[in-house]
């Protein structure tokens, strides 16, 4: 059984589908733990019901990132994790971290990439005006939201949508697409050719 640990920073909703996916065995893997740079955030809550060990960083005690990065690569290796997860982890992450997990980590961005890459890609959405918008689950390279794409989903932007209405409606993707992506990596789906990934065929 693959080992999953999470990265959160916040609500963690993503990171409660992930949990529901390997409950409802739509995800066969073990949340091993979760790691988080913010001691306030809803996602600790989430790991406690749900009894997933928790490693706190608080990211506002550290004197530099790159203190902050060398506790996190050091919680994270100690994870012994197949792969990591990023459900609203909302901090780059420096090369050493991604050079030692490459093509191990996944992250869920709210935009339908290469689009709005960044921070508040709903409202860059609704700012812009599409009229499609949506969410990327990729894996992690050196860049901002740039690695390679496994699963898209689109939800329509309808007239009257403001930044949280579309939020909304793209979350709930979210939480479709994000344990998606981890199971086709759990079950050794993803072919990476370059930039794209070919999702291989179910094994029966
Ligand atoms: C999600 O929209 C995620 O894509 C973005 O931040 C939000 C986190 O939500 N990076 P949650 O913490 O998973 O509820």
């Amino acid at each position: 059984m693959k080992r999953i640990a999470v990265l959160a920073s916040g609500r963690g909703s993503n990171f409660q589908a992930v949990i529901d996916a390997i409950e409802a065995g739509t995800l066969e893997a073990g949340c091993v733990r979760l790691i988080t740079d913010n001691p306030d955030a809803y996602a600790i809550t989430r790991a406690e019901r749900a009894g997933v060990p928790v490693t706190v960083l608080a990211y506002a005690s550290y004197p530099s990132k790159g203190e902050y990065e060398a506790d996190l690569l050091a919680a994270m290796k100690d994870c012994r994790a197949d792969l990591f997860v990023l459900a609203g982890y909302m901090r780059i992450i420096g090369q050493a971290i991604t050079d030692a997990f490459a093509g191990r980590m996944i992250n869920i961005h709210p935009a339908l990439l290469p689009a709005f890459a960044g921070l508040h890609a709903q409202r860059q959405a609704i700012d812009y005006g599409v009229k499609v918008a949506g969410c990327t689950a990729h894996l992690v390279d050196g860049g901002m939201d740039s690695g390679p794409i496994i699963l898209q989903a689109c939800v329509p932007v309808l007239e009257n949508d403001d930044e949280e209405s579309l939020a909304e409606r793209i979350l709930a993707e979210e939480h479709r697409v994000l344990p998606a992506a981890a199971a086709l990596f759990c079950e050794g789906r993803l072919a990476v050719e370059g930039r794209r990934v070919r999702i291989l065929p179910a094994r029966d």
